[in-house]
């Protein structure tokens, strides 16, 4: 498989080192994102490459793929324009944003202009319902959107430019949205603090405030930063540990007294000397600081939330629940074939398997003789309701 870049592989071994080794098949979504990011879609090749990188089948892969509508099946523009159709923003004017688009645009749902810059697709509620009607492009919002203004949005973007969202960052390509999907951050300069909250999002803070109620504890100063930063953090703090046991040991070793000279025999000298303690030799009180856990944030998070090693999860080592990698025999899907087909019988009247053509014509035979008036079987006409 030659499709991936180095950068890529890279990158899917550093996410999949974000999950307890017994439950790698979670990195699963952020791997197809990654192999998006690349491709710009979810190919064949990017479903094999997630299979091998995490040992599973193409066909558990492809279930995943094709379950969520993020994953894109076939090649997608530069921009995905996704128009909210739900029942909020389609009451306020949703249906004539995604109908005026897809007129202006001459495509339809999931089809991609022929310049490859914009993808349409109408959603099913964007979580953003008190912007309504809202847009997306590349999953960055454009709120109370009507059908000039979406048009206009669009417009820009075949022409180069790159309209600012109403809210969060600036826009990027669908591929590089697709490497922040995948868990990695956006390095673009300044563009985290792009584009401030939106006061519907900021209601409940502002209520909150006002009844005197905060999280406990909670820094609203805590800084995010990049993983790059992050990582440089990390490598400075264990750089210094690793200075601070080395000086430590160090010292030990000068101030230790000599090692206690062997007897012929083997048996050290009686002296009575004991070995010498390092922690005693030094006389520090330095309390005992442990080194700096230089696994990244997200594997202590992935770590915290395993839940007690006891408890039974499906792909733990040494649970019973069977591997779903195990095929079933095709003996035993053969017989379920017979059986199944044996159950429902073909009708002859080319129907569904199920219908049965005699009680077909019963029930012609019974409704004829109601509309009649005479001659309706008693029980017939008590469950319809017709009265004698
Ligand atoms: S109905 Fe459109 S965002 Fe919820």
């Amino acid at each position: 498989m030659t499709v991936f870049t180095e950068q890529t592989r890279e990158r899917a071994r550093e996410i999949v080192s974000r999950y307890p080794a017994d439950r790698s098949r979670s990195a699963l979504l952020p791997l197809l994102h990654l192999v998006q990011a690349e491709e710009g879609y979810v190919s064949p090749a990017g479903v094999e490459f997630c299979a091998e990188v995490l040992g599973l089948n193409k066909a558990q892969v492809g279930a995943v793929a094709t379950f969520y509508t993020m994953y894109k099946r076939k090649p997608t523009g530069d921009y995905l324009v996704s128009v909210c159709t739900n029942t909020m923003c389609n009451v306020l004017g949703g249906q004539d944003v995604y109908d005026t688009l897809a007129e202006h645009l001459g495509v339809g749902h999931d089809e991609t202009t022929a310049d490859g810059k914009i993808t349409l697709e109408h959603a099913e509620c964007l979580a953003a319902c008190d912007y309504g009607p809202v847009m997306t492009v590349n999953y960055d919002f454009f709120d109370n959107v009507d059908p000039r203004g979406a048009v206009g949005v669009v417009d820009e973007l075949r022409a180069g430019g790159r309209p600012m969202p109403t809210r969060g960052a600036r826009l990027c390509t669908l591929k590089e949205m697709a490497v922040q999907l995948a868990g990695f951050a956006d390095e673009r300069e300044g563009a985290v603090a792009d584009g401030g909250p939106g006061e519907s999002s900021l209601r409940g803070l502002r209520l909150a405030q006002q009844h005197g109620i905060s999280a406990p504890g909670f820094d609203p100063n805590t800084p995010i930063r990049s993983k790059a930063e992050a990582d440089r953090v990390a490598a400075e703090a264990k750089a210094k540990a690793e200075a601070a046991e080395k000086a430590k040991a160090d010292a030990a070793a000068k101030s230790a007294p000599d090692a206690p000279v062997k007897g012929g025999d083997g048996a050290s000298a009686p002296t009575g000397v004991e070995p010498a303690q390092p922690e005693r030799a030094t006389g520090s009180t330095t309390p005992d600081v442990k080194a700096p856990d230089d696994k990244s944030p997200q594997v202590r998070t992935a770590e915290t939330r395993q839940p007690d090693a006891a408890t039974a999860v499906p792909d733990a080592p040494g649970t019973k629940v069977p591997a779903d990698s195990v095929p079933p025999a095709p003996r035993d899907a053969q017989e379920a074939e017979v059986a199944g087909v044996a159950a429902n019988p073909p009708a002859s009247d080319g129907k569904p398997a199920g219908d049965d053509a005699g009680a077909q014509e019963r029930n012609l035979k019974e409704a004829e003789a109601g509309a009649g008036g005479n001659g309706a079987d008693p029980a017939v006409a008590s469950e319809t309701g017709v009265q004698k």
